[in-house]
Formats: structure tokens, sequence, C-alpha cells
């Protein structure tokens, strides 16, 4: 390809990708996947809510005719039934692939306690029971898919709960009497049970569930300018042993969003299982939120002779640079110097397995201060470093934070209005100022770090990093804090 061709098929792209947001953006930013181990632990708290739900079921009273030789006929009703306790034991959540995941409870145990009332003609007589409801097991399919606004949202697609055995215990006067009627009575309770465990179920998925889902912070404040965008670009997908959630996972500015010329890498995540969660981060979401640091000038900085160290060799005045460049002394005598500096571009950070590293250009430009307060450009350097980034996840704030380490820079001059001039003297200056000021202000902010996508109240722990071929992989255990 021509070096025009190229130009233009760049600025086609970068049209579509202007028009269609989204449309060539397939990839994922990040990849949120829950394990084996995630789900099970998932289950297990899953199952400690809805026992919780359960106790809030209402039971309804019921009534019924009997009919017997001698006795004749009369009319019982069962009324103030409720949960004394119950005991939710296995439970598994497993994907399904392609649809979503399945929760199943089995071996339960509820234990009911209830009044009852028997009328005969003139006779009323009451007593209590007691109900034992064993081998309770629930099967719920639960939907997960993505609101347009990226937000995660879940639906129970089918449930369905069957109870073994029923075993009512009735006493009081006439309780030998209902005792005749256990089988009617046992499989009256079995279909109201039934019933009502499928309709706590689906209330608690609509109610506690979804709004839980929708803790995940589609969109979080980074700082005065900078926010990330995790919205889910596809419903999650269920595969044979996990569950992995796709996040656009873009850095942008809030004052003024403007779609990014590049696209999130392919990730090929490990298959491992040791921990509950894994977070593969692409280097899309370094390079975004280094675009808008670059867009907004973040590091623009500006150099004053004020600002050199009363030790240095070197000031930034014209007097100063007599001996090495006599022609500017010459033209401005007296005068002070600013050095102006810049990116050249927004430093893209370079995933390698297990190395982090940044190559980041920057321009400097010098003017002379003149007395009428104006600005003359004099010469331009570039200086071109490399730099190794450290990135950690803390467990405390679970923020993933950052630490550049500086290496040596190379100084070059790129023009100058008064010819050439070795700038290896201004190489410890700028040296002195980087090392001192440019870097402690980059990693004070990277130490701040960002979020990662987590739903309320989940903590991680026990992480571990490793970085591949265009994303770091963490690993952890989660933990839901009960509040
Ligand atoms: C940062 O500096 C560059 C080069 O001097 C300039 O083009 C850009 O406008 C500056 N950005 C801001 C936000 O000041
Ligand atoms: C990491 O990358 C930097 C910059 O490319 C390089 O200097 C360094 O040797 C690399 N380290 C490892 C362990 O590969
Ligand atoms: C940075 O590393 C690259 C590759 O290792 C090397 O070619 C380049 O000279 C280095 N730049 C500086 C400023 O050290
Ligand atoms: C994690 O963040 C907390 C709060 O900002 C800080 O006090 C702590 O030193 C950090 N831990 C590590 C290992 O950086």
């Amino acid at each position: 390809m021509g070096a025009s061709t190229r130009a233009l098929s760049l600025l086609l792209l970068g049209l579509l990708l202007a028009f269609f947001p989204g449309a060539l953006g397939t990839n994922p930013g990040l990849v949120a996947r829950i394990t084996d181990k995630g789900l099970e632990y998932v289950a297990r708290e899953g199952l400690v809510a809805l026992q919780s739900e359960l106790y809030r079921i209402t039971l309804p009273d019921f009534t019924g005719d009997f009919k017997i030789n001698h006795v004749g006929r009369g009319r019982y009703e069962f009324h103030s039934l409720n949960i004394r306790s119950c005991e939710l034991l296995g439970s598994a959540l497993t994907p399904i692939p392609g649809q979503g995941l399945s929760l199943s409870i089995s071996d339960s145990f509820i234990w009911a306690q209830g009044k009852w009332k028997v009328r005969k003609s003139f006779l009323k007589l009451q007593g209590s029971f007691d109900v034992q409801v064993k081998g309770v097991t629930i099967l719920v399919n639960l939907l997960l898919g993505s609101e347009p606004s990226g937000r995660p949202t879940v639906m129970t697609s089918s449930c369905s709960s069957h109870i073994r055995d029923v075993d009512v215990d009735i006493s009081g006067d006439l309780g030998w009497l209902l005792n005749l009627f256990h089988s009617q009575i046992e499989s009256k309770f079995r279909k109201i049970l039934e019933s009502e465990i499928c309709e706590m179920v689906q209330k608690s998925v609509t109610s506690d569930l979804q709004p839980y889902l929708q803790t995940l912070p589609v969109t979080t404040e980074i700082d005065r300018f900078a926010s990330i965008d995790y919205s889910l670009m596809e419903a999650p997908q269920a595969t044979a042993q996990m569950l992995d959630v796709m996040l656009k996972a873009e850095f942008f500015n809030h004052h003024h969003r403007s779609p990014v010329a590049f696209l999130a890498p392919v990730m090929s995540l490990p298959e491992e299982h040791n921990r509950m969660v894994y977070f593969a981060i692409s280097d899309y979401v370094f390079n975004t939120a280094s675009l808008v640091y670059h867009e907004a000038g973040y590091l623009n900085f500006s150099i004053t002779d004020d600002m050199v160290p009363p030790t240095s060799t070197i000031r930034l005045t014209t007097k100063s640079f007599r001996a090495f460049v006599p022609r500017l002394a010459r033209q401005y005598p007296n005068m002070n110097l600013e050095l102006q500096g810049a990116l050249v571009s927004a430093p893209l950070l370079n995933f390698s397995p297990g190395n982090l590293s940044l190559a980041p250009q920057m321009e400097i430009e010098a003017f002379v201060l003149l007395p009428s307060s104006t600005k003359e450009p004099v010469f331009r350097l570039s200086v071109a470093t490399n730099v190794s980034a450290m990135l950690t996840f803390n467990t405390s704030t679970s923020k993933l934070t950052g630490f550049l380490k500086p290496e040596e820079i190379r100084v070059e001059l790129k023009e100058s209005k008064f010819g050439v001039f070795n700038v290896e003297l201004l190489e410890a200056l700028l040296n002195y100022y980087i090392l001192n000021t440019l870097y402690p202000e980059v990693n004070d902010k990277l130490t701040k770090g960002f979020p990662l996508p987590l739903l309320k109240h989940i903590q991680l722990y026990d992480p571990v990093l490793q970085i591949h071929k265009d994303f770091l992989f963490l690993g952890a255990n989660i933990q839901y804090i009960r509040v």
C-alpha cells in the first residue's frame, strides 16, 4: 500500500468509527470471567439469600370439606401458617452454554406450623399442626442479558419445585378426625408450597437479584475530567464451565466524549480455574486513558529559571547559554528562557509476556521571554525515554494502581534558530525536572489507580497478576460482605 492509500484507508476507518461507534469495536476492552469456583461461591451466597426469603413466604389459608359415615359432613380450615425454619442444603449454579445459568437446590427441608379449625353443624373445634416438608428441590433457569444502557439484566426463564415428602402432624381434640384426611391435606400442602416457592424465587430474582446486578458501575468517574465506561457489550456468555462478561472498558473525557480511533485487541484468555474470578484487562483500557489525559494536556509542562535548582551548572537565562549558543546571548542579552514540553502523542503501554513498558516521546520548545512579555521561540528538542511500568491490584480499594520506573532520557536538538549546539548540558536539567516533578506527578496519579467493575459489597482477595501479550490477567477470589 502506498502512503496515500494508507492515509485514505485510515481516514475511512476514522470516519466509520465516528459514524458507527461500536460497529467495528466489537472486542471488549475487559472480560470478567466467573469460573466454576466462582459460580459455586455465588450459589452458596444465593442460597443464604433465598433461605431468608423463604421465611417471608406467607402461606395461604386453605379449607376443605369432609364427609364421614356416622359423623356426617363438615368443613375444615387451616390458617395462620408460617415457616418456622428451613434449611436449603445442596445448591449448584451451572452455566447452560448459549443460554444462561441454572440454579438447582436439592435436599432441602422446611418446617411450618399453623392452626386448624373444624366446623360441623353446631360443633366448633380447633387445634394446631406441624408440617415437615422434606426433599425440597428447586430448579430455576436464569436468562442473563444486557440493557441498551449496558447494564446487566436477569430473568427467570423457568422455575419448578418439587417436594418429596410432606408430613402433617395434627394435634387437638378432633385431630384424629383430620388424620383421616392426611393424604388430602398433604397433597394440598405440597401444591401450595410448590407454587409459593417458585413465586418467591421469581419475585426475588426481579426485586433483589436484578437490582443487585445493576449495581455494576457502568460508568465510574475517575477524576475531574476522566470517566470509565464499563457497559456490557452483549449478554453474558455461558460456556461449559464459566460465565464471561464482556465490557467495553473505555476511558473517556466526560466533558466531551470522542470516538476512539483504535480497537481493543482480541484476547485469548488462559484456561485457569484456580480463582473464582479473572479479569482480562486489555491494553485498550490503559491506552484510552492515556489518550484522554494526553488530549487534556495533562502532561504539558513548562520549566522556568526559578524552578532550576541552585546547584545547577546551567540556568534558564540567555547569559548561561553564552558559552555554547553565543548568538542567542548576543541577540537576547540578559533575558530568561522558558521550556515548554508536551508529549508528541499519547504514550501507549506495551504488554509483552511478563513485561510492561512504554516509550514516551516528548517535544520541548524553548522560548525567550521578551521584556514585552511576548515569547520568542528559539529552539526545539526531542526527548525520548524507555519506561518500565508496574501494575498492582490493591485489595483494600479494589483498584488497579500503577507505578512508572524512570530510565535515562535521550535528548536531541530538532531545530535551532541559533545554530547547532551540544544539548548534553540541558540533559541534566531536564532529567532533574522529569525525575523530581514529572514522574512524581504521574506516579501520584497512577497510585490512585482506577476501580475494577465490581458489584456492590464484593471484595476481592488473593489476587494474582500475570502480564500477557496485549492484556493484564488478574485472578482473585471474591467475598460478599454482608451488611
Ligand atoms: C499541550 O501542548 C501541546 C504542544 O505545545 C499543544 O499543542 C496542546 O494544545 C497543549 N494542550 C493543552 C490542553 O494545553
Ligand atoms: C521489558 O521491556 C523493556 C523495554 O522494552 C526492556 O528494556 C526490558 O529488558 C524488558 N524486560 C524483560 C524482563 O523482558
Ligand atoms: C528504548 O528501547 C529501544 C528498544 O529496546 C531502543 O532501540 C531505544 O534506543 C531505547 N530508547 C532510549 C531513549 O533509551
Ligand atoms: C492500598 O490503598 C490504601 C488506601 O489508599 C493504601 O493505604 C495502601 O497503602 C494501599 N496498599 C498498597 C499495597 O499499595
